[in-house]
């Protein structure tokens, strides 16, 4: 049986991941922050870990667990967007700090130890949910300062990551605008139908899609 790990399973993207995974037959492991979310989670299936992802010494203590295991697939979901409407003269450094943490340390640091579980695979796969947001070359209506920031140095995380480490497949994933509590509900899509493309798009990854920045239909996006 093949083994999905996921972050951020409490809500969202990262919990319609871990529906689907555990529908078509595949061991889950995940985290979430909530106990009334590990309870759901482990109710459906899932073995479910209690982490905050700006809680680094707790990640390398849950990360340990894991080390014997082998993994077919990590998903590091878990993502926030602080500040939405606030300019360059509102800068808060808190929440800069947990942005960083979140969307790029966290997901950094997790890589780092999921490799010896994912190089067990022939094809372990290291997935990170980036965003549109995070393209600097597409970025034409600005806002959203420290999402785009830290959305970008996941990105550039990631290409390293894959030169770095060639024997992971290794890519970022836009999961498109989805009618989350984070995306709202006038986005475009279902969590439903974004996760069953992104889950298509990671199933026919190869060592070819290492490095790349691709949105939930496969398509390739600007850096
Ligand atoms: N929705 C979109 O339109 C969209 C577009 C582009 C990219 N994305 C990316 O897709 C990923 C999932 O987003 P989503 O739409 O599902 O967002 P969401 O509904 O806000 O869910 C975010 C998930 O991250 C978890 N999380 C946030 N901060 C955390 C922390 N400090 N510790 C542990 N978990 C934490 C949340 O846990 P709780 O359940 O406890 O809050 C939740 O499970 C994110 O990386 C996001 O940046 C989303």
């Amino acid at each position: 049986m093949s083994t999905v790990f996921i972050t951020g399973a409490g809500s969202g993207i990262g919990r319609e991941f871990v529906q689907q995974y555990l529908a078509e037959g595949w061991n889950v492991v995940c985290t979430a922050r909530q106990a009334a979310h590990q309870t759901e989670l482990e109710d459906a299936g899932a073995e479910c870990f209690s982490v905050d992802m700006q809680d680094a010494p707790t990640i390398l203590k849950t990360a340990a667990l894991l080390q014997s295991r082998t993994i077919d697939l990590a998903i590091l979901n878990a993502g926030i967007m602080r500040g939405r409407g606030m300019g360059f003269a509102d800068i808060h450094i808190e929440d800069w700090q947990e942005s960083f943490f979140v969307n790029c340390i966290a997901p950094a640091l997790w890589a780092g130890q999921l490799l010896s579980p994912l190089k067990r695979c022939t094809t372990g796969k290291l997935v990170a949910l980036s965003s549109g947001r995070a393209s600097i070359s597409n970025n034409v209506s600005g806002s959203t300062i420290m999402y785009r920031a830290s959305k970008a140095a996941l990105n550039a995380t990631w290409k390293t990551l894959s030169i770095d480490e060639p024997d992971v497949i290794s890519f970022v994933l836009h999961p498109g605008r989805v009618r989350t509590a984070m995306g709202g509900p006038d986005s475009e899509l279902s969590k439903e139908e974004s996760v069953s493309q992104m889950r298509r798009v990671i199933h026919n990854a190869d060592k070819s899609t290492t490095g790349r920045f691709l949105d939930y239909s496969g398509n390739s996006l600007p850096w």
